[in-house]
């Protein structure tokens, strides 16, 4: 039909939080399963209110690692972190609760092109790790997935495109797409950031709104944050687009030493090479660092207490 090709080739939306609008295309995993209950010990539903509103995942026992995109405030009562859960509407012993102390967006976090798409959050105390809470391991820097490595997904969304609550978290598997491909298939959207992953075949399969935030898997560690997707969910003709989390490994860790002695450096201390922002120039620099990228032209900040707002279109290039 005319009319759907014109929407989708329009582009995608960036997989918002739970919490937004009624109507909001919100869905969760497509074309999944109910994971084993607490095979996934990592997982983080992020909660607002009471209710899910993004994913994250455990990387250290004070560490959440989410999308920019949540725009997660820190210091507020109504905001919880709940680690070692699998059904959400029922009380279960194993969950951890924990309040968000800094919430930490990647300063060139970039809501018109989603680049940069990562965040830090730090819990207001330390996960016991056990059976049910156990932090997932970080890939080496700047490492890449080849394309059809099959991956895992998670989240606790809609598991349809109608917006379905599933009641317990949901997995499914998905492919790495080759990043010129995609590229291509998202007309230019897709950075070096950025990792792709679609569904081998016809069956709709891949992540959704309210899926954000949440961890994409390979043997054991989290290659990358669930961003974006095209419009219809699962569609492999609009690749799912993860962060790429090896291209932040730096500042993942200079942001968790900054906060280990927080009278030590001024927060987003600029580095050598400022950015020159979104437009001027390369915005898709080589995987040579966003260390090296952040700096005083860094764009608008998302998150620090905002409202969570309308989901964002991405117009066509
Ligand atoms: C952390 O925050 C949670 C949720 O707001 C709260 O229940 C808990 O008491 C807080 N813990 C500490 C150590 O302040
Ligand atoms: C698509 O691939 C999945 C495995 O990833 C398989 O379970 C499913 O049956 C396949 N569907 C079709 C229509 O071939």
């Amino acid at each position: 039909m005319v009319t759907a090709l014109l929407i989708l080739s329009l582009g995608g939306s960036v997989l918002l939080p739970a919490l937004g609008p009624a109507g909001a295309r919100g869905s969760w995993v497509i074309g999944g399963k109910a994971a084993l209950p607490h095979s996934r010990p990592f997982i983080a539903s992020i909660q607002m209110d009471g209710q899910h509103f993004c994913g994250g995942f455990l990387v250290w026992p004070k560490w959440v690692m989410t999308a920019a995109h949540c725009p997660i405030p820190r210091r507020n009562p109504s905001v919880r972190v709940v680690l070692g859960a699998h059904r959400l509407e029922r009380p279960e012993e194993s969950q951890q609760v924990f309040g968000v102390e800094e919430s930490i967006a990647h300063p060139l976090y970039d809501p018109r092109t989603v680049d940069n798409d990562i965040r830090m959050l730090r819990l207001n105390g330390s996960a016991t790790l056990n059976k049910y809470v156990k932090r997932i391991r970080l890939p080496s820097p700047h490492v890449d997935l080849k394309p059809g490595t099959v991956c895992v997904v998670l989240g606790w969304g809609d598991t349809s495109n109608y917006g379905e609550r599933p009641e317990q978290l949901m997995e499914t598997d998905t492919a790495i797409v080759k990043r010129s491909l995609c590229r291509t298939l998202w007309r230019g959207r897709v950075s070096a950031n950025m990792l792709c992953g679609a569904s081998r075949n016809a069956t709709l399969r891949g992540v959704c709104a309210g899926d954000s935030g949440g961890p994409l898997i390979f043997k054991r560690k989290v290659y990358g944050i669930v961003s974006f997707s095209g419009e219809r969910c699962g569609d492999r003709r609009y690749p799912d687009i993860y962060t790429k989390i090896s291209n932040y490994i730096d500042w993942v860790h200079l942001i968790v030493l900054k906060h280990r002695h927080p009278e030590g450096q001024q927060e987003h201390k600029p580095g050598p090479g400022a950015a020159k922002g979104p437009g001027a120039g390369r915005l898709w620099g080589p995987a040579g660092g966003p260390r090296h990228r952040s700096g005083p032209a860094a764009p608008r900040r998302a998150g620090k207490g905002r409202a969570p707002r309308a989901p964002l279109q991405l117009q066509g290039l």
